[in-house]
């Protein structure tokens, strides 16, 4: 595996001089003295920080149980209810009034919610939810798409101690069908319709269609948000309306008080093999850093309006927006739609309007809007007032130093500095980051680990590797957020993250390597089969077995990916027919089919941007398909792999050709 560490001496933006004087974590002195804490008394400083950051029912007095290792539990005698902690306690604290939410829609009509009016919105939602039987435990799946209703979801069921899962909304009808077969859900939230990019797009009929594929009898009722007020087809004693229930539901509602362990949500992400896996997530540790970095890694503070664009069905959403946001008493900016509509200065221009301080993106929604402003054009971030920013955020994927440095220069005014948060949907919140009043910054390093975080670069073997080289990235010691098991699947847990090999340590799944002079961390991607495609994790495993199950078609299929200049990766899938191998405008058709029928599969994200017909596909003498070799094709590398055992060579020269 090969990792590119930034070049020594690389560029270096050292923090201003007012935040280093006024963030929470003020200066490296400060930095270093949290890291020496952790290392001096790891569950001391967890425990003093959980006492802090989160109000407990029952006080905790154990903070970390490593008996069933690697099966972690942290403060295990506590109680609390996440949902308390995110309103109650606002409220209570006199900040009632407060904005919560900043909710823009897709066609720019602006909702704002204090945090009494969301609290009574989550009560009446959990009195709903409990009115229909659910309780404790119980799962809960969510199909909505970004809304105040959407959080509000999220937050009723963390107050009766309801498991949620909330899936995309881009996700197709069979991978909802897939997720709420798993968790085995009694309840479906959602809306009737969604609108991104000024187009109604269906959400009710996605549920209905996903419940008559099967395997869904746990289900008892959908509840349907009205978004849009589409005419659409509701199943009697099955199908209700959220706003004709809620309307006639208290406005309070006692929080149900669970153990710190308590599942607070599942959240399903792609593996090197199988189906997605139900990553399991707790309440206390959880919120513990879910509050924790939201304030010092963005330095938060009360008058800050911040904007995570990420959706609430990715681990982005849940951590920086439905909770860690709340959790402090933060005003934040939801966003219904997507940065190009109606046209490329969308997110600047909801900046300068919501005077936005703190702005978290992803690098590839940075990427294709320094494409869209190429030139001279009106959404350039330059025909903006974007001097309230204050404080940039990048996560989900590598960010390249030039976007690195457009982001700083263009949005940022060569001011704000960059925290590029590198994290992962298992491990809950931040891992290793800069925090912005402490840590000096090199474009494309994620710099260090977060207070309290062991993270460490090893061997296959475990051994540490020294600063310079490349090798596996580990976190050494369980942390709070961390995932508790995937669900029901306890081996997928064990074999996935803690393999024998590593010494109980967490295996991360990404390559990385620390700079010889600073310890700074570079992640190289991912060293198993799953790809990041516009910060979306995706299996290559899931693309082929959706690929082969369009039968009437496809014999046999092979993923791989290979680098793209806006989404980070592509997906490039190579394909041998039932049928003869097709070529010209015979390909191109086919490959519009089987694109679309992996977007019917798991969702349009999935789609290949590559389709390459071969008679056959490259085997070793043992039958294996050489992977190496086909991303070193798709890649259009020279071929450098022993290819004499091919039964026969002309596939490669048919592999390079894209349809
Ligand atoms: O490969 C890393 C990449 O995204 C993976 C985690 O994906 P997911 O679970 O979907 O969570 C995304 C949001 C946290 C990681 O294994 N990744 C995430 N953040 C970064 C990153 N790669 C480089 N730099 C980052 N800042």
């Amino acid at each position: 595996m090969s990792t590119t560490l930034p070049a020594a001496g690389a560029t270096h933006y050292a923090p201003n001089a007012e935040l280093t004087r006024t963030a929470h974590v003020s200066g490296p002195e400060a930095y270093a003295a949290l890291v020496a804490e952790a290392e001096a008394d790891y569950e001391g400083y967890w425990a003093r920080l959980a006492r802090e950051f989160v109000a407990w029912k029952t006080p905790l007095t154990k903070t970390l149980d490593t008996s069933e290792a690697p099966f972690f539990k942290w403060f295990e005698d506590g109680t609390l209810n996440v949902s308390y902690n995110c309103l109650d306690r606002q409220v209570e604290a006199g900040s009632g009034d407060k904005t919560a939410i900043i909710f823009e829609a897709d066609g720019g009509e602006v909702t704002t919610v204090t945090y009494s009016q969301l609290l009574e919105r989550v009560c009446r939602a959990s009195n709903v939810l409990r009115s229909l039987g659910v309780s404790k435990g119980d799962r809960v799946v969510i199909y909505m798409s970004m809304s105040i209703d959407g959080v509000v979801a999220m937050q009723a069921c963390a107050r009766i101690g309801a498991t949620h899962s909330v899936v995309f909304g881009g996700f197709s009808a069979q991978s909802l069908r897939d997720r709420i077969a798993d968790t085995g859900a009694v309840l479906v939230l959602t809306a009737d319709q969604q609108v991104r990019g000024g187009k109604s797009l269906p959400l009710k009929a996605i549920v209905d269609e996903a419940l008559a594929l099967g395997g869904c009898d746990s289900v008892r009722q959908v509840v349907v948000t009205r978004r849009t007020g589409a005419d659409i087809a509701m199943v009697p004693g099955r199908d209700l309306w959220m706003q004709e229930l809620a309307g006639s539901q208290p406005s309070a509602c006692e929080p149900e008080w669970v153990p710190a362990e308590h599942p607070l949500f599942l959240l399903y992400t792609s593996g090197s093999t199988g189906k997605p896996k139900g990553v399991q997530h707790s309440s206390g540790g959880y919120l513990l850093h879910a509050a924790l970095t939201t304030k010092w890694t963005f330095d938060l503070k009360p008058d800050d309006v911040f904007w995570c664009t990420a959706d609430i069905g990715w681990v982005t959403g849940h951590t920086y927006i439905a909770y860690g946001p709340l959790a402090i008493g933060a005003t934040q900016v939801v966003f219904e739609g997507i940065p190009i509509f109606p046209d490329a200065g969308r997110f600047w221009q909801m900046i300068e309007r919501h005077q936005v301080t703190i702005f978290y993106t992803a690098p590839t929604a940075i990427r294709s809007l320094i494409k869209a402003s190429d030139g001279i054009s009106a959404s350039h971030p330059r025909e903006f007032d974007l001097s309230s920013l204050r404080i940039l955020g990048s996560v989900g994927e590598p960010i390249n130093p030039a976007a690195w440095e457009w982001y700083h220069e263009q949005v940022g005014g060569g001011r704000c500095p960059i925290v590029d948060t590198w994290w992962q949907t298992e491990t809950g919140g931040h891992m290793i980051t800069p925090l912005p009043g402490a840590t000096a910054l090199v474009p494309g390093s994620c710099t260090l680990p977060f207070p309290g975080i062991m993270a460490a670069i090893v061997d296959e073997t475990g051994e540490d590797v020294p600063n310079g080289q490349s090798g596996i990235l580990v976190i050494k010691k369980p942390w709070p957020s961390m995932i508790r098991n995937v669900w029901h699947d306890e081996e997928r847990y064990r074999s996935s993250y803690y393999p024998p090999e590593l010494r109980g340590y967490y295996l991360a799944g990404d390559g990385a390597g620390r700079d010889a002079q600073t310890g700074y961390f570079t992640i190289g991607g991912r060293i198993d089969d799953v790809l990041n495609v516009s910060g979306h994790r995706m299996g290559t495993m899931e693309i082929e077995s959706a690929l082969v199950s369009c039968t009437d078609h496809v014999a046999e299929a092979a993923v791989v990916g290979r680098p793209d200049e806006t989404s980070g990766e592509a997906v490039c899938a190579f394909v041998v027919l039932k049928g003869p191998r097709p070529e010209g405008e015979e390909a191109k058709r086919l490959a519009a089919v089987l694109r679309n029928w992996v977007g019917k599969e798991i969702g349009p994200i999935a789609k290949p941007k590559d389709i390459r017909f071969g008679d056959n596909l490259p085997k070793t003498r043992s039958g294996k398909i050489m992977r190496r070799l086909l991303r070193s094709i798709a890649r259009g590398e020279e071929i450098t792999q022993d290819i004499s055992t091919l039964e026969n060579p002309a596939v490669i020269e048919q592999l390079t050709r894209t349809n």
